[in-house]
């Protein structure tokens, strides 16, 4: 693949996928500036700040970040790297800082990024330091969506709302499905695999497909499963615009199935009662088993309690930070039974989780060898299907369970954004929207 091209597809018809998308370093490269810095990247949930001086930090494509909790109650997003010789300013995963001051040569910056202190600044720079112009870079605009907290490099870009669009309908059933919002279990669960960051979002977008095969020793493990019917094969997969993705099934009490106790089915039951008043019944309902990106790396699964993001770590490599989200209004018993439901399944070392890390492993570098590496890959599943109606509330486009529309539209957001260099590509050209701590450009936060 000519990498200046930025497309993901081979074909006239859009249904064949080039392998380089998964292993080309020039095309990562270009992924980083043309999807990631253009791109609403989630970075953290609004209960993990409390006070002023609250910190977590995490990446934005590559791009190591800290996000702040400031005095008014804003967040400030500060690239995490000192700009005297780049070390990382904060080597902790979250905490409370009045500052951070690089641990290099010492220079100290306030947690909204100004550069604050320099040792020795006289005896070192005299007066030729202009401390203004030397804060962390501070990303342009954040906002949040019920909770969740998001920033995007680019100026240009939609308002968060607007980004979001329709997958909005559905997020709220895991974010506020009874009107008193969720929240994040304390501590994320953080690892590395193999594998593109792609192969992990596309399947979260519309692969309800691999679960018979994938995940098949691990549903018949499920204490109320039997082996003739293992799992529903009905359901729906939802493309919609912007590249996000939902896909599910339909038809069955989960919560009865997977041995949860009596007190927590009748919980989730009274559960599925509220969230019909406060959300109406389609997706309170019919949408009850389901997983989800929203575009391009923030995976979710309702039912599994889970909000996740793969950060790019190079071609053939991600690291997952994974969350476990609950209703807020859910009781210590219930919060704690569905922890350990996402454990179970999808934390690190969960039964779901180690079956899909295995596929992606061994679904890494499929694009390496010679041969292969002309060997397009097959997307073609519920191409030129009329979409039926089953779901006629759902927003977006509805097909069939068995379908990769939603992956289909997921590359073709992608190769939407990769088809246009970014600014910075060019050496002589400006780079827009990145503005320093001491610059003109200011973070900000829409209320949800
Ligand atoms: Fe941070 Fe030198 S690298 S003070
Ligand atoms: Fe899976």
């Amino acid at each position: 693949m000519d990498p200046r091209q930025g497309r993901a597809f081979v074909d006239g018809e859009r249904t064949l996928v080039d392998r380089a998308v998964f292993s080309d370093p020039a095309l990562y490269q270009q992924e980083l500036g043309r999807v990631f810095a253009r791109s609403w990247l989630f970075l953290a949930h609004e209960t993990q700040f409390g006070r002023a001086g609250d910190f977590f930090t995490t990446f934005m494509g590559a791009d190591p970040v800290i996000v702040t909790r400031q005095r008014d109650g804003t967040y400030r997003v500060l690239l995490n790297s000192c700009r005297h010789r780049g070390m990382r300013v904060c080597r902790y995963d979250s905490g409370n800082a009045k500052a951070f001051t690089c641990p290099y040569h010492g220079w100290s910056y306030g947690t909204d990024g100004t550069l604050i202190a320099v040792p020795e600044e006289r005896a070192a720079y005299g007066e030729r330091l202009d401390r203004s112009e030397w804060g962390l870079a501070a990303v342009p605009r954040v906002e949040t969506y019920k909770g969740l907290v998001f920033g995007t490099w680019d100026t240009e870009i939609p308002p968060l709302r607007e980004y979001l669009g329709d997958v909005t309908y559905f997020l709220d059933v895991l974010l506020d499905p009874d009107g008193q919002g969720a929240v994040m279990v304390p501590g994320v669960h953080k690892w590395r695999m193999r594998g593109n960051w792609k192969l992990a979002a596309e399947q979260f977008a519309g692969d309800t497909y691999h679960v018979a095969s994938t995940h098949l020793s691990a549903v018949l493990a499920e204490p109320g499963r039997s082996d003739e019917a293992p799992m529903p094969t009905t359901g729906f997969q939802v493309a919609m615009s912007g590249g996000h993705g939902i896909g599910g099934l339909d038809g069955f009490d989960y919560w009865r199935t997977a041995g949860f106790s009596e007190e927590v089915c009748e919980w989730m039951a009274g559960l599925a009662d509220r969230a019909e008043r406060h959300l109406g019944r389609p997706r309170a309902r019919d949408a009850v088993f389901f997983h989800g990106n929203v575009f391009p790396n923030l995976s979710l699964l309702f039912i599994r309690s889970n909000l996740r993001i793969w950060h790019p770590k190079g071609p053939d490599a991600m690291e997952v930070y994974s969350w476990a989200v609950v209703p807020a209004s859910a009781p210590p018993a219930v919060r704690r039974a569905l922890l350990l439901d996402y454990q179970r399944h999808f934390g690190p070392s969960g039964t779901w989780e180690q079956d899909d890390g295995e596929q992606w492993h061994y679904s890494a570098g499929s694009g390496d060898g010679f041969i292969a590496r002309g060997l397009p890959l097959h997307y073609r599943m519920g191409h030129e299907r009329v979409p039926q109606a089953s779901f006629p509330d759902f927003p977006g486009s509805v097909d069939d369970v068995y379908s990769e529309a939603n992956q289909r539209c997921f590359y073709e957001r992608w190769s939407e954004l990769m088809a246009v260099p970014h600014p910075a590509e060019f050496r002589d050209g400006a780079r827009p929207g990145i503005g320093t701590a001491g610059g003109s450009v200011d973070a900000q936060v829409v209320a949800p």
